[in-house]
């Protein structure tokens, strides 16, 4: 079979089955399986596939119609313009989480002002996508990443090391903000947020492959952020910021659970891209 076959006919198949953005995800596994970038792909449509090329496409194929995530077959996904390695033990990061790593390096600047270096958690790390993008972009950011999930941190051990950014993380397991033993300047969070009645609804890629304690927020999809607020003081500095991801529809009730909390705070929400809250926005 020659190149623009096989990307012809993975496309088809993946219609058939329903799957959204089938085009893009047949040029991604093919892609992968060929070792060529998305161009090349359309550069060379003559090339001949080998058996081995067309029986290694034929099952990434499968397991694409068995609604695994391509993140997942893939071994990696893109955050913020970054490559990220995620497999089966880590939550795939999602563009709406950039919105909060682009209001923490706002902030930051901010910090900037009074303080050389600014010490920033970020609970709940899973891939380490928030962390390492902050330790990216900010130098003289020093980031504590936790996560319950020790096999969640080993993926983000591994991306750590790739960016060559371990000595800035520092990863640390245990619940919420339990393994911070300093106040930091800023807590940024993207929690589980997940309420019980939606898991029905939530599609096979997410609910059958996904670990389901990185979504799970319980009765109302806000046990975790409940738990971290509770936990909150003596972590954060005074004058100091938290951001948190919440789901469609919570930022009211959060707010006023961060109030309760904090009746002093700034609170305000971020809008994604597509309109929805999606950050609140906290000051002490
Ligand atoms: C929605 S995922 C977010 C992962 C990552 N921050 C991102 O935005 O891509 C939530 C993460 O919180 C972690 N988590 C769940 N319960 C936790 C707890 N009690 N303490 C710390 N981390 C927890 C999960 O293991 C998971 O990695």
């Amino acid at each position: 079979m020659i190149l623009s076959q096989a990307l012809q006919s993975a496309t088809q198949t993946l219609l058939k089955a329903g799957i959204a953005d089938a085009s893009i995800e047949a040029e991604l596994l093919l892609g992968y399986v060929l070792g060529m970038s998305k161009t090349q792909l359309y550069t060379e449509p003559e090339r001949d596939l080998t058996r081995t090329e067309t029986s290694h496409l034929q099952r990434l194929v499968q397991r694409r119609l068995n609604r695994e995530p391509t993140a997942y077959i893939l071994r990696r996904c893109e955050f913020f313009g970054i490559e990220f390695y995620v497999d089966c033990d880590a939550f795939i990061p999602r563009p709406e989480t950039e919105v909060l790593v682009e209001e923490a390096i706002k902030l930051v600047h901010h910090l900037a002002q009074r303080k050389e270096q600014i010490e920033i958690a970020d609970i709940g790390t899973g891939c380490g996508a928030i962390a390492i993008s902050l330790a990216l972009a900010i130098p003289q950011a020093r980031i504590y990443a936790t996560d319950i999930s020790a096999s969640a941190l080993k993926v983000a051990q591994v991306n750590c090391r790739h960016y060559g950014v371990n000595r800035r993380v520092e990863l640390l397991q245990g619940d919420l903000l339990e393994p911070l033993s300093q106040p930091v300047d800023m807590v940024v969070a993207n929690l589980p947020y997940i309420k019980d009645c939606e898991f029905e609804d939530l599609s096979p890629e997410i609910i059958n492959f996904e670990p389901r304690i990185a979504l799970a927020g319980g009765k109302d999809g806000l046990d975790k952020i409940h738990h971290m607020l509770e936990q909150m003081s003596g972590k954060l500095d005074s004058g100091g910021f938290f951001l948190l991801e919440i789901g469609q529809g919570q930022g009211e009730a959060v707010t006023s659970l961060v109030s309760s909390y904090f009746p002093r705070a700034s609170i305000r929400l971020i809008p994604d891209l597509g309109g929805i809250d999606r950050v609140v926005k906290v000051v002490l």
